[in-house]
């Protein structure tokens, strides 16, 4: 994981150059960078700046104002369930539970191993088959606590 707190700025130009949206704003370009590596390390807010053309400050600002954006590598795994209005109708309590207890966690986040890391999403954009979880970025729908709980176990 500490090599991937050194990607360095070329890099980060890359997947800013590369990013297919046609309109690029501050947002979308920590977004790409955060899709691209999985955080935001400290070196990209200066590289967004110079991309977008405005300052260290401008960048802060919207990388800290959003939640979802990290300044630290991920765990090996990253978990997202769904509790959206239709996953949460359909059983995703259940489903946050289970892995919060299996992950002695209290809320989403790190596990304490560097293992996994847990995210709660607002909709995976799968509703017909809720309960819907991502592993990897994998979706998986129609879930439940202990098929759930199976899949994580087999991650090495
Ligand atoms: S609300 Fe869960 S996938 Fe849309």
């Amino acid at each position: 994981m500490s090599a991937l707190k050194n990607i360095n700025n070329e890099y980060i130009l890359d997947i800013l150059e590369n990013q297919d949206h046609t309109t690029v704003t501050i947002l979308s370009s920590l977004l790409s960078v955060q899709d691209g590596i999985g955080f935001l390390p400290k070196n990209a807010i200066k590289v967004v700046a110079d991309f977008v053309n405005v300052t260290t400050n401008d960048v802060w600002g919207v990388a800290s104002y959003y939640l979802n954006f990290r300044f630290d590598p991920p765990g090996k795994h990253t978990i997202e369930i769904c509790w959206g209005p239709s996953c949460h109708v359909n059983g995703a309590s259940k489903l946050q539970s289970s892995v919060l207890e299996k992950f002695k966690l209290k809320n989403q986040g790190d596990t304490s191993d560097g293992k996994f890391t847990l995210k709660f999403n607002t909709c995976l954009g799968a509703c017909p088959q809720a309960p819907m979880i991502s592993i990897n970025h994998k979706l998986s729908g129609k879930m439940n606590s202990l098929k759930l709980l199976k899949m994580l176990d087999k991650l090495k």
